[in-house]
């Protein structure tokens, strides 16, 4: 079958030549286009008390303001209604006014630097803990709980508690965020947009409007990476093209520029966390009680299910009986915190992870044993209630790594490196990963295709999924050319359209290729059901017996054959549809968020990395030396991507953990709020010199998932968390400088800054 092939991603050549388009590249066919800019916010946090905007329309080329006025429907981008489009109260440094709209981009941005704006200037909370002493929290507070913590802890011969804040991450996609909106004579609006949601962009811009969603179509070509930033943060930019649109008549270009983007658009939640953890004498944990606050930003946006996926993930491969865990979402005054590749799974895990490697040292076990010692075994089930199905593959996972990473050799040798060398050390650490799969909002987890096949025999897929590099086209392609029996170069597909697919969910959540690959297959069964019986009668078997491969169609019991071609162009005869909307609905999900509790995922992805990095003693600079990774896809659909899933998504956990540091200005000065690493010169990505020197990366064999489309499992954010052992390992390193057995707090991002403080607690004893 198609499925299952290593073929490179789909738009691959295209990627590499520069001939694939992105939504910008789409103005040069719109003459006469208009360019929108920002009039954004000096202050962090103030009510506007006056905006004038005549003097910007002095400025030669500009054409329009934007502002509240001009609003039809509702001024809010946001699903949860407190997001005004338009603000009246700024509540960031950098929060959009208004904006103008120009013959050119430069016009444009005269004519916003020309925007007279008052403020009244109000208090700013930079960060958690400040909002937490000023009790600035939004949205619910949900509450996890298993057993009793107080037996637990009873039980438990060692009780720890720290505290650990960590920092969030930008998303940092070469294409930033873009729209273009186009009025038709029949006052059909059509955006062209960088989204993975375009079915809630649609949404978003028909309140805005207030027209009906038959009004507005969304497409979206490809984007240059979305990461989850695309997920709910294009709605706006959408809306306020649209409007420019509605208003002037003419089509209307949204570009932001890097700094723009980085300044405007929301990151990974950044979050806070108390704990108190209970190990007995052998180090299996008793109890884990934790209040865990996530740093929302100023609005909601999707801090409630990032919220609700961190509490799913806090225990991440492990069995915590007795467990407490509270959440809170602070609301700050910085951008609006939002999805993000593992979407708060990444710091539940990562508040648990510290939790070993902070406490391993002073149980007296090695960190690998203590985490292997506390792995979920079969039959057990997590602290929201699910059957950790399938838990024994972590454990295979961890065992392929540790023979083929040849890890009890090179422990052994890293020991001897650190015996022998008084300024630089190493360390080798072993990370597992167990990631939910399925959106925690059950309506979420269904998927819509559209597959269509002309007389030629030809075939044209649509489906309501987004392509963001992931390769989700690659694998639908594979998916309809093996459901229908064909080679590849027979099937096509057509750039995602909300008047294709209709109500479709982000494209989030891993879920992509598990959601429209059930929806591409079901249309395509369809189809084939009903060639089946045309086929029936032209080979003289019963249509049961029919087979389709590579483009021929056989019966059981003859020999003879049609070509895929003749059976099509017979089926049109004879009046038989060669169309078919295709659906597919996740079933056996359950979640009730109000105590917690349900079974919201169809199955658990698993990883297992080991990574060995070399620390300088002076500076804190270090070098990843190698990683093992072994991971399961379930049965992979597409294995080169897959593999460029994995490689990727560690490279950008490794990115989060040890080098992406944003930091805004916490000062009292003028520019308190101001991001202060609003571009790539200032917020230090991993670039090829962060790739490991050694890097091999393996899927599970032999771990076909039932139910799941071609028995894969989804891939996309999983990998990403198998970075948590880079941080273990620098966390070993650093100890390594410190007499045995001491315990090293270690900041996050581990920057060579931070590895060289916990170099230097190590050296002080912890
Ligand atoms: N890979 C690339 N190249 N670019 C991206 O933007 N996004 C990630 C992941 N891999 C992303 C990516 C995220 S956040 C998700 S949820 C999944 O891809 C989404 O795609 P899928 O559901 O089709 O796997
Ligand atoms: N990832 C994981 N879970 C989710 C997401 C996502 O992007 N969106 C909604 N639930």
């Amino acid at each position: 079958p198609v499925v299952g092939q290593e073929i490179p991603h789909e738009a691959a050549s295209q990627h590499v030549t520069g001939r694939a388009l992105y939504t910008d590249d789409l103005v040069v066919r719109h003459p006469g286009i208009l360019h929108a800019h920002p009039v954004q916010s000096t202050v962090a946090h103030a009510k506007v008390t006056r905006l004038d905007v005549e003097p910007a329309l002095r400025v030669p080329g500009v054409v329009r303001v934007l502002t509240a006025a001009d609003v039809p429907g509702v001024n809010d981008a946001g699903i949860k209604h407190d997001e005004p489009l338009f603000p009246d109260e700024v509540m960031f440094h950098g929060h959009a006014i208004c904006w103008v709209l120009g013959e050119t981009l430069e016009a444009a941005r005269l004519g916003a630097a020309a925007v007279e704006v008052d403020y009244e200037p109000l208090p700013a909370l930079m960060t958690v803990p400040e909002a937490i002493a000023a009790e600035s929290f939004q949205g619910a507070q949900p509450l996890m709980e298993r057993g009793d913590v107080s037996a637990g802890f009873a039980r438990a011969t060692r009780v720890f508690s720290g505290e650990f804040e960590f920092a969030g991450q930008e998303h940092f996609y070469l294409e930033t965020h873009c729209s273009l909106a186009v009025v038709d004579e029949n006052g059909q609006i059509f955006i062209q947009s960088s989204t993975q949601h375009p079915s809630e962009t649609q949404d978003i811009v028909s309140h805005v409007l207030g027209v009906p969603g038959h009004a507005v179509t969304v497409q979206c070509l490809r984007m240059g990476g979305g990461f989850g930033g695309k997920e709910m943060q294009p709605h706006g930019f959408a809306a306020i093209a649209a409007l420019g649109a509605t208003l002037t008549g003419r089509p209307v270009r949204l570009r932001l520029n890097r700094t723009q983007d980085m300044t405007m658009s929301g990151k990974r939640h950044g979050f806070h966390a108390t704990w108190r953890v209970g190990f007995d004498d052998e180090g299996r944990v008793q109890a884990l009680d934790t209040t865990i606050t996530a740093d929302g930003g100023w609005s909601l946006d999707l801090s409630e299910p990032v919220l609700a996926r961190a509490l799913c993930h806090l225990d991440n491969a492990y069995w915590i009986p007795e467990f407490r865990a509270l959440g809170r979402i602070a609301k700050t005054h910085k951008t609006s915190q939002t999805a993000f590749r593992g979407f708060g799974g990444p710091q539940g895990m990562l508040v648990f992870e510290d939790i070993l490697g902070r406490c391993a040292p002073a149980l007296g076990i090695p960190a690998h044993e203590l985490r292997r010692r506390n792995f979920y075994t079969d039959g057990q089930s997590t602290p929201y209630g699910q059957p950790v199905r399938h838990a024994s593959r972590a454990a295979t996972c961890w065992e392929q790594v540790w023979r083929d990473g040849d890890l009890e050799t090179r422990l052994a040798e890293v020991q001897r490196f650190n015996d022998s060398h008084e300024d630089i050390k190493r360390g080798l650490a072993i990370t597992p990963v167990k990631f939910g799969i399925s959106f925690n909002l059950t309506a979420f987890n269904q998927g819509g295709a559209l597959v269509l096949v002309y007389k030629d025999g030809s075939v044209l897929i649509n489906h309501g999924g987004t392509e963001m590099g992931q390769g989700l086209h690659t694998k639908m392609l594979q998916v309809a050319a093996t459901a229908l029996g064909l080679p590849l170069s027979k099937v096509r597909l057509a750039p995602t359209r909300t008047d294709k697919v209709p109500n479709t969910s982000a494209t989030a959540a891993s879920s992509g290729a598990d959601l429209n690959g059930g929806a591409v297959k079901n249309a395509c069964e369809q189809i084939i059901e009903r060639l089946r019986v045309v086929a029936s009668g032209k080979l003289g078997v019963p249509a049961a017996d029919i087979r389709f491969a590579d483009g021929v169609v056989s019966g059981l019991g003859t020999k003879a054959t049609i070509e895929w071609d003749e059976l099509v162009k017979a089926a049109y005869f004879q009046r038989v549809q060669l169309s078919a909307a295709g659906y597919y609905r996740t079933e056996g999900l359950h979640w009730d968020s109000s105590v917690m509790q349900g079974s919201p995922f169809k199955y658990f992805a698993y990883g297992v990395a080991a990574t060995e990095v070399e620390v300088d003693g002076l500076t804190g600079a270090y070098t990843t030396r190698r990683v093992d990774i072994v991971h399961d896809v379930g049965d992979s659909l597409s294995p080169l991507v897959d593999i460029g899933q994995v490689e990727g998504g560690f490279v950008q956990g490794a990115g989060w953990l040890t080098l992406e540091d944003l930091r805004w200005d916490t000062s009292d000065r003028p520019t308190r709020g101001r991001l202060a690493t609003q571009a790539a010169s200032t917020y230090k990505l991993p670039s090829f010199s962060e790739v490991p020197a050694e890097f091999n990366v393996r899927l599970l064999e032999d771990a076909h998932e039932d139910g799941a489309v071609y028995g894969s499992k989804a891939v996309g954010e999983p990998p990403l968390m198998l970075a948590f052992s880079v941080r273990e390992a620098l966390r070993q390193a650093a100890a390594a400088f410190g007499a045995p057995g001491v315990c090293v707090d270690l900041a996050s991002p581990a920057t060579p800054e931070a590895v060289y403080w916990a170099i230097e607690s190590a050296r002080a004893g912890g």
